[in-house]
């Protein structure tokens, strides 16, 4: 199977982390099973030059939010706009076949909420969520939903 592209961004390093964990439990997996994917990360900041993304990836992206619960009144994306800007630059958005999404779960109805905007606003299916830095357990079930994911993506085509 191709390698699973992830395009990420960190504010505060946590979803660097868990990127970085999963990118590693991915390896040992493909190095164990050649069928089973490696994992590609790229991260986005506010430096990054915009590219055209030609490959299907998915999206990390933890949650930074001013303002209302998304549900009864609006909210205010802080922080991680940029990496929707990269989604959302030329056909960019047309490649992301999955969008996994990180935070906290004091924020009760706002938890991971930027991650299910981006699914809605980029038509692309919410795969899975997880707080702060992760455990190990979520490394596996994350790595499967992509892995599931993919396989869908592959055989639909
Ligand atoms: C100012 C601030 C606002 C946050 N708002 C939310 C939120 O609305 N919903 C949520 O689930 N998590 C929220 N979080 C938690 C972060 O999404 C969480 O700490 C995440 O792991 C940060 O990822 P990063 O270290 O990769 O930037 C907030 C954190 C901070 C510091």
């Amino acid at each position: 199977m191709q390698p699973l592209n992830v395009l990420y961004i960190s504010i505060e390093g946590n979803t660097r982390n868990f990127v970085k964990n999963l990118t590693r439990y991915a390896a040992e997996q493909h190095a164990q099973n050649p069928d089973l994917p490696e994992l590609n990360a790229k991260e986005v900041s506010e430096q990054t030059d915009f590219d055209d993304l030609d490959k299907d990836y998915f999206c990390f992206v933890p949650t930074y939010l001013d303002g209302g619960d998304g549900v009864n009144s609006g909210v205010k994306e802080l922080m991680t706009n940029v990496c929707g800007e990269y989604i959302a630059y030329h056909q960019n958005a047309s490649h992301l076949i999955g969008v996994v999404g990180s935070g906290n779960r004091n924020f009760n109805l706002q938890y991971c909420l930027t991650a299910r905007r981006y699914a809605y606003m980029f038509k692309a299916p919410f795969i899975a969520d997880y707080e702060l830095r992760g455990v190990p357990a979520d490394e596996v079930r994350i790595y499967d939903a992509l892995v599931k994911r993919a396989e869908e993506v592959a055989s639909a085509e």
